[in-house]
């Protein structure tokens, strides 16, 4: 069972099924080269994971539930399977809710295609939520990449970004380059230049400068995983930008699906931190740029306290002021919608 064409999210496509196997399109090498890495077992889906082939909390979701369907038709021991998926990388949720979901999953292929095709819808749905938000003419600033490279399609925080220019509004991005791994240069920049969305990228020490002089209208961005009370899990540098916005009174946006909410977890001290290599600092490909013998902190995400936050834009609407009760009404209606 492929996916029909009106499954299939156009024009960016990170995670491709196809039946029997798994294509990623290949993150690492954009924007230079746009080629697929081909997965035919759930250990090939979890290497491609852990190298950052495929990467954002909902495409990586996705990728572990076509891992798990490859599993299930190999006739391969599912939980092994489903540890290797799991050690895979620790701080996006949606990887643990993917698996869970597919945990007992009666036909394993419909369930990860469900899993990929609500993605999708939910994205879409945040868009036009999303797209509420957004002035005409507005200049937004985003960080590492929320789009569709890191969903099924549509993208989070990109997605919203997509729909209002989608509703007929001018709208321009200012697109944080993320040190050290570039998501923002490399993936954002890619794909809003793919799609005609005027973009701007920047450095991210230079965000409290445009901020300062009047250049930045909003601030949005995607999550990785969001505690019972709304503090929020995004790549390193998002808490920096928060702080930023609340400075100058600018409105600090999440949009994330159901599926990045972590209802276990009461508040955002809980969320485990991955780690990445030294490498990531010290220089980029074959450049090294720091003198051997440095000791490096590389943490890959950042926590932003609920009170930053302006809203958080699900598929179930806008949550303006997010908190404990809100984000707890928002689940339930989640969970009563899936029955
Ligand atoms: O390390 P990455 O590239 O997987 O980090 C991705 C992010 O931090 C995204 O902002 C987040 O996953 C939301 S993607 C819709």
């Amino acid at each position: 069972m492929g996916l029909n064409r009106t499954q299939r999210p156009q024009p960016v496509e990170a995670v491709r099924w196809l039946g029997d196997r798994l294509e990623l399109l290949d993150q690492r090498k954009l924007p230079d080269e746009t080629v697929y890495v081909t997965c035919r077992t759930a250990a090939e889906t979890a290497t491609a994971i852990r190298d950052m082939v495929v990467r954002g909390a909902p495409a990586i979701g996705c990728a572990a539930a076509f891992g798990m369907t490859m599993a299930s038709k190999r006739g391969d021991i599912l939980s092994d399977a489903e540890a290797l998926l799991a050690q895979s990388r620790p701080t996006a949720v949606n990887l643990f809710w993917a698996l869970e979901r597919m945990r007992g999953a009666q036909d394993p292929e419909a369930a990860a295609v469900a899993i990929f095709t609500d993605d999708l819808a939910s994205c879409r749905a945040m868009g036009l939520h999303g797209a509420t938000l957004i002035p005409e003419g507005a200049r937004i600033m985003t960080h590492c990449n929320a789009g569709a490279l890191a969903t099924a399609g549509h993208g989070t925080a990109l997605g919203v970004i997509r729909s209002a220019r989608d509703a007929g509004k001018n709208v321009s991005v200012i697109a944080n380059e993320t040190r050290p791994y570039l998501q923002g240069a490399r993936l954002t920049a890619w794909e809003m230049v793919q799609e005609n969305i005027p973009v701007t990228l920047i450095a991210d020490n230079m965000a409290g400068h445009l901020m300062s002089r009047g250049e930045v209208d909003l601030v949005i961005v995607g999550a990785d995983r969001i505690a019972a009370n709304g503090d929020t899990a995004n790549k390193i540098g998002t808490y920096t930008l928060a702080v930023l916005a609340n400075r100058h009174g600018l409105p600090f946006y999440v949009a994330a699906p159901l599926s990045t909410f972590d209802a276990k977890l009461a508040d955002g001290s809980g969320i485990p931190i991955e780690e990445r290599p030294a490498a990531e600092m010290t220089g980029y490909g074959d450049k090294r740029w720091a003198p051997q013998g440095v000791s490096v902190r590389n943490p890959a995400f950042d926590v932003t306290p609920a009170d930053l936050i302006t809203a958080i834009i699900t598929e179930h609407g806008v949550m303006r002021a997010p908190g404990r009760e809100s984000i707890a009404r928002t689940l339930a209606i989640g969970r009563l919608s899936t029955l």
